[in-house]
């Protein structure tokens, strides 16, 4: 069976909304429906601390950090996630 993962988008901070957040976290479930992802759920949560980069999610347990997303960038990291692997390009490397 694939492994729970959870998608924390930031929705809740001072700027990741002003830059599409909201979007980007429909877009989320929308692809997790679609796709039939059961195993993917969507959570809301506050700043993460990488505003510069928003909107941001994060993809547990692993926490793999995604910056700068839209809506078809969700859909992306829905199906790759799908199938064990990151979407690098949008991946927010570690200082
Ligand atoms: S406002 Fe979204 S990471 Fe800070």
């Amino acid at each position: 069976m694939a492994e729970k993962l959870k998608i924390f988008v930031c929705t809740k901070g001072k700027k990741c909304p002003k830059k599409g957040a909201d979007d980007v976290c429909r877009a989320f479930e929308q692809a997790i429906a679609e796709l039939g992802a059961d195993n993917i759920t969507v959570k809301e949560t506050k700043c993460l601390d990488l505003c510069k980069k928003g909107p941001v999610a994060m993809v547990m347990p692993d926490k793999v950090r995604y910056g700068r997303l839209d809506e078809d960038d969700a859909r992306k990291i829905v199906r790759a996630h799908m199938q064990g692997e990151t979407v690098e390009k949008l991946t927010i490397k570690k200082k």
